[in-house]
Protein backbone atom coordinates (compact mmCIF):
# COMPACT_ATOMS: atom_id res chain seq x y z
CA UNK A 1 0.00 0.00 0.00
CA UNK A 2 1.51 3.58 -0.67
CA UNK A 3 1.01 6.39 1.79
CA UNK A 4 -0.73 8.98 0.64
CA UNK A 5 -1.46 10.80 3.92
CA UNK A 6 2.31 11.15 5.78
CA UNK A 7 2.06 11.18 8.87
CA UNK A 8 4.53 14.09 10.31
CA UNK A 9 6.60 11.63 12.48
CA UNK A 10 7.54 9.76 9.00
CA UNK A 11 8.96 12.91 7.51
CA UNK A 12 12.26 14.21 8.60
CA UNK A 13 11.96 17.20 10.42
CA UNK A 14 13.26 20.14 8.24
CA UNK A 15 10.23 19.23 6.00
CA UNK A 16 7.85 20.60 8.40
CA UNK A 17 10.23 23.33 9.62
CA UNK A 18 9.02 27.07 9.50
CA UNK A 19 10.14 29.19 6.91
CA UNK A 20 12.73 30.68 9.68
CA UNK A 21 13.99 27.86 10.69
CA UNK A 22 14.61 26.80 6.96
CA UNK A 23 16.42 30.33 6.55
CA UNK A 24 18.50 30.16 9.32
CA UNK A 25 20.23 26.84 8.37
CA UNK A 26 20.12 27.61 4.94
CA UNK A 27 22.14 30.33 5.57
CA UNK A 28 24.68 28.72 7.58
CA UNK A 29 24.86 26.61 5.31
CA UNK A 30 24.89 29.01 2.33
CA UNK A 31 27.67 30.31 4.51
CA UNK A 32 30.08 27.36 4.59
CA UNK A 33 29.35 26.83 0.72
CA UNK A 34 30.55 29.72 -0.33
CA UNK A 35 33.89 29.58 2.10
CA UNK A 36 34.34 25.90 0.78
CA UNK A 37 34.16 26.67 -2.86
CA UNK A 38 36.30 30.38 -2.69
CA UNK A 39 38.88 28.37 -0.77
CA UNK A 40 39.05 25.17 -3.14
CA UNK A 41 37.99 26.10 -6.70
CA UNK A 42 40.30 28.41 -7.74
CA UNK A 43 38.61 29.97 -11.04
CA UNK A 44 35.48 30.72 -8.83
CA UNK A 45 37.99 32.41 -6.24
CA UNK A 46 39.30 34.45 -9.10
CA UNK A 47 35.79 35.73 -10.34
CA UNK A 48 34.58 36.80 -7.13
CA UNK A 49 38.22 38.92 -6.58
CA UNK A 50 37.31 40.57 -9.69
CA UNK A 51 33.79 41.14 -8.51
CA UNK A 52 35.39 42.85 -5.47
CA UNK A 53 33.49 40.02 -3.24
CA UNK A 54 33.87 37.96 -0.41
CA UNK A 55 32.27 35.01 1.48
CA UNK A 56 32.78 37.08 4.42
CA UNK A 57 30.21 39.26 3.04
CA UNK A 58 27.36 37.01 2.94
CA UNK A 59 25.04 38.52 5.74
CA UNK A 60 21.86 37.47 4.86
CA UNK A 61 20.14 34.96 1.94
CA UNK A 62 19.82 38.19 -0.64
CA UNK A 63 23.35 38.80 -0.69
CA UNK A 64 23.58 35.91 -2.57
CA UNK A 65 22.57 37.82 -5.64
CA UNK A 66 26.42 39.80 -5.56
CA UNK A 67 28.15 36.67 -6.33
CA UNK A 68 28.83 35.64 -9.67
CA UNK A 69 26.99 32.78 -11.57
CA UNK A 70 28.43 29.42 -13.01
CA UNK A 71 27.51 27.93 -16.00
CA UNK A 72 28.18 25.04 -18.35
CA UNK A 73 30.69 26.83 -19.76
CA UNK A 74 32.92 27.04 -16.51
CA UNK A 75 32.40 23.44 -16.80
CA UNK A 76 34.06 23.00 -20.29
CA UNK A 77 36.89 25.61 -19.88
CA UNK A 78 37.78 23.24 -16.24
CA UNK A 79 37.12 20.08 -18.00
CA UNK A 80 37.58 17.28 -16.96
CA UNK A 81 38.07 18.22 -12.64
CA UNK A 82 39.07 21.95 -12.20
CA UNK A 83 35.85 22.94 -10.38
CA UNK A 84 36.17 20.17 -8.45
CA UNK A 85 37.08 21.50 -4.61
CA UNK A 86 38.87 18.27 -3.22
CA UNK A 87 41.58 16.33 -4.18
CA UNK A 88 40.89 13.19 -6.77
CA UNK A 89 41.65 11.26 -4.11
CA UNK A 90 38.60 12.00 -2.19
CA UNK A 91 36.27 11.57 -4.81
CA UNK A 92 34.20 8.59 -4.67
CA UNK A 93 32.42 8.53 -7.92
CA UNK A 94 32.15 10.53 -11.46
CA UNK A 95 29.25 11.33 -13.53
CA UNK A 96 29.39 13.22 -16.55
CA UNK A 97 26.35 14.80 -18.69
CA UNK A 98 26.47 16.51 -22.20
CA UNK A 99 28.38 19.61 -22.92
CA UNK A 100 27.86 21.83 -26.05
CA UNK A 101 30.77 19.88 -28.00
CA UNK A 102 32.61 16.62 -28.16
CA UNK A 103 33.87 16.67 -23.94
CA UNK A 104 30.81 16.11 -21.95
CA UNK A 105 30.87 17.78 -18.09
CA UNK A 106 32.51 16.21 -15.33
CA UNK A 107 31.17 16.28 -11.77
CA UNK A 108 32.28 14.17 -8.57
CA UNK A 109 31.06 13.07 -5.15
CA UNK A 110 32.72 12.46 -2.24
CA UNK A 111 31.45 9.79 0.11
CA UNK A 112 29.27 12.44 2.44
CA UNK A 113 27.93 13.82 -1.00
CA UNK A 114 26.91 10.25 -2.35
CA UNK A 115 25.71 10.06 1.24
CA UNK A 116 23.21 13.09 0.98
CA UNK A 117 22.20 12.47 -2.42
CA UNK A 118 21.16 8.67 -1.05
CA UNK A 119 19.29 10.13 1.16
CA UNK A 120 17.32 12.43 -1.23
CA UNK A 121 16.10 9.96 -3.72
CA UNK A 122 15.10 7.79 -0.12
CA UNK A 123 13.13 10.97 0.61
CA UNK A 124 11.91 11.17 -2.94
CA UNK A 125 11.41 7.99 -2.92
CA UNK A 126 8.97 9.02 0.53
CA UNK A 127 6.83 11.83 -0.93
CA UNK A 128 5.86 9.67 -3.57
CA UNK A 129 4.42 6.96 -0.82
CA UNK A 130 7.01 4.68 -1.21
CA UNK A 131 7.85 3.01 2.21
CA UNK A 132 10.92 0.46 3.46
CA UNK A 133 10.15 -3.17 2.57
CA UNK A 134 8.40 -1.43 -1.28
CA UNK A 135 10.07 -3.39 -4.97
CA UNK A 136 11.35 -0.66 -7.23
CA UNK A 137 11.94 -1.40 -10.45
CA UNK A 138 14.50 1.06 -11.99
CA UNK A 139 14.67 1.54 -15.38
CA UNK A 140 17.12 5.13 -15.53
CA UNK A 141 20.02 4.23 -17.62
CA UNK A 142 23.34 3.23 -15.79
CA UNK A 143 26.43 4.41 -16.48
CA UNK A 144 27.92 7.67 -16.12
CA UNK A 145 23.86 9.34 -16.38
CA UNK A 146 23.07 10.30 -12.97
CA UNK A 147 19.68 8.76 -13.68
CA UNK A 148 20.34 4.51 -12.92
CA UNK A 149 22.92 4.92 -9.86
CA UNK A 150 21.52 7.87 -8.52
CA UNK A 151 18.05 6.37 -8.03
CA UNK A 152 19.49 2.73 -7.23
CA UNK A 153 21.29 3.75 -3.85
CA UNK A 154 18.37 5.75 -2.77
CA UNK A 155 16.22 3.04 -3.19
CA UNK A 156 17.86 1.10 -1.24
CA UNK A 157 18.53 3.58 1.52
CA UNK A 158 14.74 3.73 2.06
CA UNK A 159 15.00 -0.08 2.72
CA UNK A 160 13.10 -1.22 -0.93
CA UNK A 161 14.00 -4.04 -3.10
CA UNK A 162 15.98 -2.10 -6.13
CA UNK A 163 15.68 -4.17 -9.50
CA UNK A 164 18.36 -2.78 -11.22
CA UNK A 165 16.70 -2.70 -14.81
CA UNK A 166 18.80 0.17 -16.54
CA UNK A 167 16.65 0.96 -20.13
CA UNK A 168 16.05 -1.12 -23.40
CA UNK A 169 14.86 -4.73 -23.83
CA UNK A 170 11.75 -3.58 -23.12
CA UNK A 171 10.12 -6.96 -23.25
CA UNK A 172 12.20 -8.36 -20.86
CA UNK A 173 11.13 -5.08 -18.55
CA UNK A 174 7.64 -6.19 -18.51
CA UNK A 175 8.70 -9.96 -18.16
CA UNK A 176 10.05 -8.60 -15.28
CA UNK A 177 7.57 -6.24 -13.68
CA UNK A 178 5.16 -9.54 -14.18
CA UNK A 179 7.41 -11.65 -12.71
CA UNK A 180 8.44 -10.02 -10.05
CA UNK A 181 5.37 -7.77 -9.30
CA UNK A 182 7.16 -4.50 -8.11
CA UNK A 183 5.46 -1.29 -6.52
CA UNK A 184 7.00 1.11 -8.15
CA UNK A 185 8.87 2.62 -11.09
CA UNK A 186 11.10 5.00 -12.10
CA UNK A 187 12.30 5.97 -15.77
CA UNK A 188 11.60 8.31 -18.39
CA UNK A 189 7.96 9.38 -18.81
CA UNK A 190 8.08 8.84 -22.62
CA UNK A 191 9.89 5.00 -22.40
CA UNK A 192 7.13 4.63 -19.59
CA UNK A 193 4.80 5.02 -22.23
CA UNK A 194 6.87 2.32 -24.50
CA UNK A 195 6.90 0.04 -21.44
CA UNK A 196 2.43 0.48 -21.13
CA UNK A 197 1.97 0.00 -25.25
CA UNK A 198 4.11 -3.56 -24.51
CA UNK A 199 1.57 -4.68 -21.68
CA UNK A 200 -1.70 -3.45 -24.09
CA UNK A 201 0.10 -5.94 -26.62
CA UNK A 202 0.53 -8.38 -24.31
CA UNK A 203 -3.56 -7.73 -23.02
CA UNK A 204 -2.41 -7.66 -19.84
CA UNK A 205 -5.08 -5.02 -17.78
CA UNK A 206 -3.78 -2.28 -16.22
CA UNK A 207 -5.73 -3.05 -13.21
CA UNK A 208 -3.63 -6.35 -12.81
CA UNK A 209 -0.12 -4.42 -13.57
CA UNK A 210 1.76 -4.55 -9.73
CA UNK A 211 2.70 -1.28 -9.88
CA UNK A 212 1.07 1.61 -8.00
CA UNK A 213 3.45 4.41 -8.87
CA UNK A 214 6.31 5.80 -10.94
CA UNK A 215 8.56 8.43 -10.33
CA UNK A 216 9.47 10.39 -13.14
CA UNK A 217 11.84 12.86 -15.17
CA UNK A 218 14.99 13.65 -17.08
CA UNK A 219 13.02 15.47 -19.36
CA UNK A 220 10.03 17.76 -19.95
CA UNK A 221 6.49 16.17 -19.86
CA UNK A 222 2.86 17.80 -18.68
CA UNK A 223 -0.45 16.74 -17.35
CA UNK A 224 -1.96 15.25 -20.77
CA UNK A 225 1.21 12.86 -20.28
CA UNK A 226 0.65 12.47 -16.24
CA UNK A 227 -2.88 11.34 -17.15
CA UNK A 228 -2.33 8.84 -20.27
CA UNK A 229 0.23 7.24 -17.64
CA UNK A 230 -2.24 7.02 -15.02
CA UNK A 231 -4.25 5.11 -17.09
CA UNK A 232 -2.64 2.74 -19.18
CA UNK A 233 -0.16 1.38 -16.14
CA UNK A 234 -3.13 2.22 -13.87
CA UNK A 235 -0.84 4.00 -11.50
CA UNK A 236 0.14 7.32 -9.55
CA UNK A 237 2.59 9.29 -11.83
CA UNK A 238 5.17 12.09 -9.99
CA UNK A 239 7.76 14.11 -10.88
CA UNK A 240 11.08 14.17 -9.79
CA UNK A 241 13.57 16.83 -11.29
CA UNK A 242 17.37 17.37 -11.24
CA UNK A 243 20.58 18.35 -13.22
CA UNK A 244 23.69 16.47 -13.27
CA UNK A 245 25.50 19.56 -12.38
CA UNK A 246 23.73 20.06 -9.28
CA UNK A 247 23.45 16.64 -8.06
CA UNK A 248 21.64 14.85 -10.59
CA UNK A 249 17.86 13.62 -9.86
CA UNK A 250 16.14 14.38 -6.49
CA UNK A 251 17.13 18.33 -6.06
CA UNK A 252 13.40 18.15 -6.48
CA UNK A 253 10.25 15.65 -6.17
CA UNK A 254 6.73 15.54 -6.32
CA UNK A 255 4.51 14.59 -3.40
CA UNK A 256 1.73 12.01 -3.93
CA UNK A 257 -1.16 13.86 -1.90
CA UNK A 258 -0.55 17.01 -4.06
CA UNK A 259 0.61 16.59 -7.47
CA UNK A 260 1.63 19.94 -7.71
CA UNK A 261 4.94 20.30 -8.83
CA UNK A 262 8.64 19.09 -7.72
CA UNK A 263 9.44 20.24 -4.16
CA UNK A 264 12.94 21.67 -3.91
CA UNK A 265 14.83 19.88 -1.11
CA UNK A 266 15.60 23.95 0.10
CA UNK A 267 18.08 22.56 2.98
CA UNK A 268 20.44 21.03 0.57
CA UNK A 269 19.89 23.65 -2.57
CA UNK A 270 18.79 27.16 -2.48
CA UNK A 271 17.13 27.80 -5.65
CA UNK A 272 17.03 31.46 -7.36
CA UNK A 273 14.65 32.70 -10.53
CA UNK A 274 16.66 35.23 -12.67
CA UNK A 275 15.71 36.85 -15.61
CA UNK A 276 17.96 34.92 -17.92
CA UNK A 277 18.68 38.69 -20.08
CA UNK A 278 19.57 40.72 -17.11
CA UNK A 279 20.88 38.14 -14.59
CA UNK A 280 18.37 40.09 -11.95
CA UNK A 281 16.74 38.13 -9.22
CA UNK A 282 13.19 37.94 -10.11
CA UNK A 283 9.90 37.54 -6.75
CA UNK A 284 8.83 33.82 -6.34
CA UNK A 285 6.15 32.92 -8.90
CA UNK A 286 7.46 34.84 -11.89
CA UNK A 287 9.50 33.25 -14.78
CA UNK A 288 12.97 33.07 -15.38
CA UNK A 289 15.73 31.07 -15.44
CA UNK A 290 16.44 28.70 -12.53
CA UNK A 291 19.29 28.93 -10.54
CA UNK A 292 21.16 26.45 -7.85
CA UNK A 293 23.42 26.42 -5.58
CA UNK A 294 24.59 23.98 -3.30
CA UNK A 295 24.56 24.33 0.19
CA UNK A 296 26.37 20.50 1.47
CA UNK A 297 27.75 19.46 -1.92
CA UNK A 298 31.78 19.60 -0.87
CA UNK A 299 33.57 17.51 -4.18
CA UNK A 300 31.52 19.61 -6.89
CA UNK A 301 30.04 22.60 -5.22
CA UNK A 302 28.15 25.21 -7.52
CA UNK A 303 27.13 28.77 -6.59
CA UNK A 304 24.27 30.38 -8.42
CA UNK A 305 24.78 27.55 -11.03
CA UNK A 306 22.61 28.93 -14.37
CA UNK A 307 20.33 25.68 -15.29
CA UNK A 308 19.20 27.07 -18.57
CA UNK A 309 15.75 25.81 -17.44
CA UNK A 310 12.95 28.02 -17.50
CA UNK A 311 10.18 27.74 -14.85
CA UNK A 312 8.78 29.36 -11.76
CA UNK A 313 8.83 29.15 -7.75
CA UNK A 314 5.59 28.01 -6.23
CA UNK A 315 4.84 28.69 -2.56
CA UNK A 316 5.01 25.56 -0.24
CA UNK A 317 1.93 23.12 0.26
CA UNK A 318 2.73 19.33 1.14
CA UNK A 319 5.83 20.30 2.66
CA UNK A 320 7.68 23.28 4.42
CA UNK A 321 9.78 24.00 0.80
CA UNK A 322 8.51 25.76 -2.08
CA UNK A 323 8.29 24.17 -5.48
CA UNK A 324 9.06 24.23 -9.12
CA UNK A 325 6.23 25.20 -11.73
CA UNK A 326 6.31 23.33 -14.69
CA UNK A 327 9.84 23.73 -16.99
CA UNK A 328 8.54 25.39 -20.08
CA UNK A 329 11.35 25.40 -21.94
CA UNK A 330 15.35 26.66 -21.97
CA UNK A 331 16.92 29.72 -22.07
CA UNK A 332 19.65 27.58 -24.68
CA UNK A 333 19.43 25.50 -27.40
CA UNK A 334 19.50 22.09 -25.23
CA UNK A 335 17.43 19.61 -26.56
CA UNK A 336 16.36 16.28 -24.83
CA UNK A 337 15.71 13.44 -27.03
CA UNK A 338 14.53 10.06 -25.35
CA UNK A 339 15.67 11.61 -22.19
CA UNK A 340 19.22 12.26 -23.93
CA UNK A 341 20.76 15.81 -23.74
CA UNK A 342 21.92 17.09 -27.19
CA UNK A 343 23.57 20.18 -28.54
CA UNK A 344 22.92 21.07 -31.87
CA UNK A 345 26.66 22.19 -32.05
CA UNK A 346 27.91 18.47 -30.71
CA UNK A 347 25.56 17.10 -34.18
CA UNK A 348 27.15 19.81 -35.95
CA UNK A 349 30.59 18.50 -35.06
CA UNK A 350 29.80 15.22 -35.82
CA UNK A 351 28.50 16.48 -39.34
CA UNK A 352 32.05 18.67 -39.72
CA UNK A 353 34.15 15.48 -39.90
CA UNK A 354 33.65 14.97 -43.44
CA UNK A 355 35.08 17.20 -45.80
CA UNK A 356 32.21 16.21 -48.43
CA UNK A 357 29.38 17.92 -46.19
CA UNK A 358 29.06 21.80 -45.96
CA UNK A 359 28.31 22.97 -42.22
CA UNK A 360 24.34 23.66 -43.11
CA UNK A 361 22.25 21.11 -41.38
CA UNK A 362 19.03 21.43 -40.22
CA UNK A 363 17.84 18.78 -36.89
CA UNK A 364 14.13 17.88 -37.32
CA UNK A 365 12.55 16.56 -34.46
CA UNK A 366 9.45 14.70 -34.38
CA UNK A 367 7.03 12.82 -31.99
CA UNK A 368 6.48 9.78 -33.43
CA UNK A 369 3.81 7.68 -31.10
CA UNK A 370 5.56 8.48 -27.76
CA UNK A 371 9.41 8.68 -28.67
CA UNK A 372 11.00 11.30 -30.19
CA UNK A 373 12.77 10.77 -33.60
CA UNK A 374 15.50 12.89 -35.43
CA UNK A 375 16.18 13.46 -38.56
CA UNK A 376 19.56 15.23 -39.10
CA UNK A 377 19.40 17.00 -43.17
CA UNK A 378 22.69 17.81 -44.10
CA UNK A 379 23.80 19.23 -47.33
CA UNK A 380 27.32 17.99 -49.78
CA UNK A 381 29.77 20.76 -50.79
CA UNK A 382 29.21 22.10 -54.22
CA UNK A 383 32.46 19.83 -54.92
CA UNK A 384 30.97 16.71 -54.11
CA UNK A 385 27.86 17.41 -56.25
CA UNK A 386 28.24 14.75 -58.13
CA UNK A 387 28.42 11.74 -55.09
CA UNK A 388 26.66 9.01 -56.57
CA UNK A 389 23.72 7.07 -54.47
CA UNK A 390 25.55 4.62 -52.86
CA UNK A 391 28.40 6.85 -51.53
CA UNK A 392 25.78 8.77 -50.09
CA UNK A 393 23.99 6.12 -48.56
CA UNK A 394 27.58 5.44 -47.09
CA UNK A 395 28.19 8.62 -45.87
CA UNK A 396 24.75 8.67 -44.20
CA UNK A 397 25.58 5.48 -42.44
CA UNK A 398 28.67 6.79 -41.38
CA UNK A 399 27.06 9.72 -39.95
CA UNK A 400 24.61 8.57 -38.26
CA UNK A 401 27.14 6.01 -36.45
CA UNK A 402 29.31 8.89 -34.85
CA UNK A 403 26.25 10.27 -33.71
CA UNK A 404 25.19 7.10 -32.24
CA UNK A 405 28.81 6.30 -30.39
CA UNK A 406 29.83 9.85 -29.69
CA UNK A 407 26.17 11.70 -28.83
CA UNK A 408 24.14 8.67 -27.74
CA UNK A 409 21.24 9.38 -30.20
CA UNK A 410 19.71 7.60 -33.79
CA UNK A 411 19.21 9.24 -35.97
CA UNK A 412 17.77 9.42 -39.64
CA UNK A 413 20.16 10.88 -42.01
CA UNK A 414 19.51 12.92 -45.37
CA UNK A 415 21.76 13.77 -47.53
CA UNK A 416 20.70 16.70 -49.61
CA UNK A 417 22.20 18.55 -52.54
CA UNK A 418 24.64 21.58 -52.68
CA UNK A 419 22.03 24.53 -51.52
CA UNK A 420 19.01 21.89 -50.48
CA UNK A 421 19.07 23.69 -47.10
CA UNK A 422 16.81 26.82 -47.38
CA UNK A 423 19.60 29.80 -46.45
CA UNK A 424 18.03 32.17 -44.43
CA UNK A 425 18.47 35.93 -46.02
CA UNK A 426 19.21 37.58 -42.73
CA UNK A 427 19.92 36.70 -39.33
CA UNK A 428 20.89 33.06 -37.79
CA UNK A 429 20.31 29.84 -39.90
CA UNK A 430 17.18 27.62 -38.04
CA UNK A 431 18.78 24.66 -37.06
CA UNK A 432 16.47 23.46 -35.22
CA UNK A 433 13.02 22.52 -36.21
CA UNK A 434 11.38 20.94 -33.22
CA UNK A 435 7.47 19.59 -34.32
CA UNK A 436 6.88 17.65 -31.12
CA UNK A 437 4.17 18.26 -29.38
CA UNK A 438 4.08 20.95 -26.82
CA UNK A 439 4.00 19.62 -23.22
CA UNK A 440 1.22 21.38 -20.84
O1 LIG B 1 18.24 14.25 -16.30
C1 LIG B 1 18.85 13.92 -14.01
C2 LIG B 1 17.60 13.14 -13.80
C3 LIG B 1 17.59 11.78 -13.95
C4 LIG B 1 16.45 13.79 -13.39
C5 LIG B 1 16.46 11.05 -13.73
C6 LIG B 1 15.28 13.08 -13.15
C7 LIG B 1 15.29 11.71 -13.32
P1 LIG B 1 20.78 15.69 -16.91
O2 LIG B 1 20.99 14.58 -17.86
O3 LIG B 1 21.96 16.52 -16.51
O4 LIG B 1 20.21 15.15 -15.57
O5 LIG B 1 19.65 16.62 -17.51
C8 LIG B 1 19.18 17.72 -16.78
O6 LIG B 1 17.02 17.55 -17.84
O7 LIG B 1 18.26 20.70 -16.75
C9 LIG B 1 16.13 19.68 -17.41
O8 LIG B 1 16.26 20.43 -18.61
C10 LIG B 1 15.79 18.25 -17.75
N1 LIG B 1 14.96 17.63 -16.71
C11 LIG B 1 15.34 16.82 -15.71
N2 LIG B 1 14.28 16.44 -14.95
C12 LIG B 1 13.19 17.08 -15.49
C13 LIG B 1 11.80 17.11 -15.16
C14 LIG B 1 19.04 14.43 -15.41
N3 LIG B 1 11.28 16.43 -14.16
C15 LIG B 1 18.11 18.44 -17.54
N4 LIG B 1 11.00 17.92 -15.94
C16 LIG B 1 17.48 19.53 -16.72
C17 LIG B 1 11.51 18.62 -16.97
C18 LIG B 1 13.63 17.83 -16.59
N5 LIG B 1 12.80 18.60 -17.33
Amino acid sequence: MLVKNPQPGELEAIETASRDEISALQLQRLQWSLRHTYDNVEPYRKRCQEKGIHPDDLKTLSDLSKFPFMTKADLRDHYPFGLFAVPQSKIARLHASSGTTGKSVVVGYTQSDLNNWANLIARSLRAAGLRAGHMVHNAYGYGMFTGGLGAHYGIERLGCTVVPMSGGQTEKQVQQIVDFRPDGMMVTPSYSLVIAEEFERRGIDPKDISLKVGIFGAEPWGEGMRAEIERKLGIDAVDIYGLTEVMGPGVASECIETKDGPVVWEDHFYPEIIDPETGEVLPDGEMGELVFTSLTKEGFPVIRYRTRDLTRLLKPTARSFRRLGKITGRSDDMLIVRGVNVFPTQIEEQIMRDPRLSGNYQIVLNRDGHMDNVEVRCELQREASSLGADDRAQLAKTLQHHIKTIIGISTKITVLDFNGIPRTEVGKARRVIDQRPQQV
